[in-house]
């Protein structure tokens, strides 16, 4: 899939109107099959900015198209099939508690799913070999049956990587995959997700916490700063002197581990009772 912004402003979802946006007028253009890490401090707008591509919230002013088309001026129906074209992964993945990770992993092809297909999935797990298939990829094979809060929290956020796989969208929008993984893990989370991203022809935009991983990764870098585009460049061309003032005043972000990932928000186990 395709994908322009012109002169794009976006609030985040949680902002109060009248305060500065997250996004302050951004032009970006991503061509099918392209493949982009955006990187840049605490703040940026990286996470805003996935949300806008994924039509999870307008643009305030300025131009979004995918693939020609400004989602926001199709009629509904047609929105929501845009919308089954593509892929968020957010930072947390959003899995139940006691859902098993079979279940998890195939719920990447809800969005894409009519309701009657995508409830009978919730019930009897209709595609195990393919949801095999992808958690091997993410070296979680023998955690298939397995319930998703018994997982690590790498491991939780490597089964929200593997719903990509499952997902039959043509623009990925992985938001900070790997903040929860240690470096030999990322590089392989990383490389799993740019490999099978190109063998579908998906377009993939990811937001990264390690600079290192995205410049040995990523063919393209976008640094992000204050809500504007501070570079856009093929990775090598990026080198330190830019990297030093995209993260100016935020060094430690450059430098430090991944920040701890937030544990999702998991139900309350039951009381047992007892009856007499
Ligand atoms: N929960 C929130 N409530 C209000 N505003 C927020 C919230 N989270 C982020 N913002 C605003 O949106 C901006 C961009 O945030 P975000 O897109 O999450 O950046 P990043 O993902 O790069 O850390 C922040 O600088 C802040 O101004
Ligand atoms: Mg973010």
């Amino acid at each position: 899939m395709k994908v322009a912004l012109q002169a794009a402003t976006a609030r985040h979802p949680a902002a109060r109107a009248g305060t500065t946006p997250a996004l302050r007028g951004l032009d970006l253009q991503v061509a099918a099959g392209e493949q982009l890490a955006v990187i840049g401090p605490s703040g940026a707008g990286k996470t805003t900015l996935l949300q806008l591509l994924a039509c999870a919230l307008p643009p305030g002013a300025g131009v979004l198209e995918l693939d020609g088309q400004a989602p926001w001026q199709l009629p509904r129906a047609e929105l929501q099939r845009l919308r089954g074209r593509l892929f968020l992964a957010p930072q947390v993945p959003p899995l139940p508690p006691r859902q098993r990770v079979v279940t998890a992993v195939l719920a990447g092809r809800l969005p894409a799913m009519g309701t009657w297909q995508s409830l009978r999935s919730l019930f009897y797990p209709v595609d195990i070999p393919a949801a095999f298939e992808a958690l091997d990829r993410f070296d979680l094979a023998d955690k298939l049956f397995e319930r998703v809060d018994r997982l690590s929290g790498g491991e939780r956020q490597r089964v929200g990587l593997a719903r990509a796989l499952l997902s039959p969208a043509s623009l990925w929008l992985i938001d900070e995959p790997l903040s929860a993984l240690d470096p030999t893990r990322a590089s392989q989370a990383v490389d799993t997700l740019l490999t099978a991203a190109r063998e579908r022809g998906a377009t993939l935009v990811a937001t990264l916490h390690q600079v290192d991983v995205a410049l040995a990764h990523f063919p393209r870098i976008v640094g992000l700063r204050d809500g504007a585009i501070a570079f856009d460049l093929p990775a090598a061309q990026v080198g330190r002197e830019r990297l030093a003032a995209l993260y100016a005043q935020h060094e430690h972000e450059l430098t430090a581990p991944a920040p701890e990932l937030p544990e999702p928000a998991l139900a309350p186990q039951p009381v047992v009772m007892h009856c007499r």
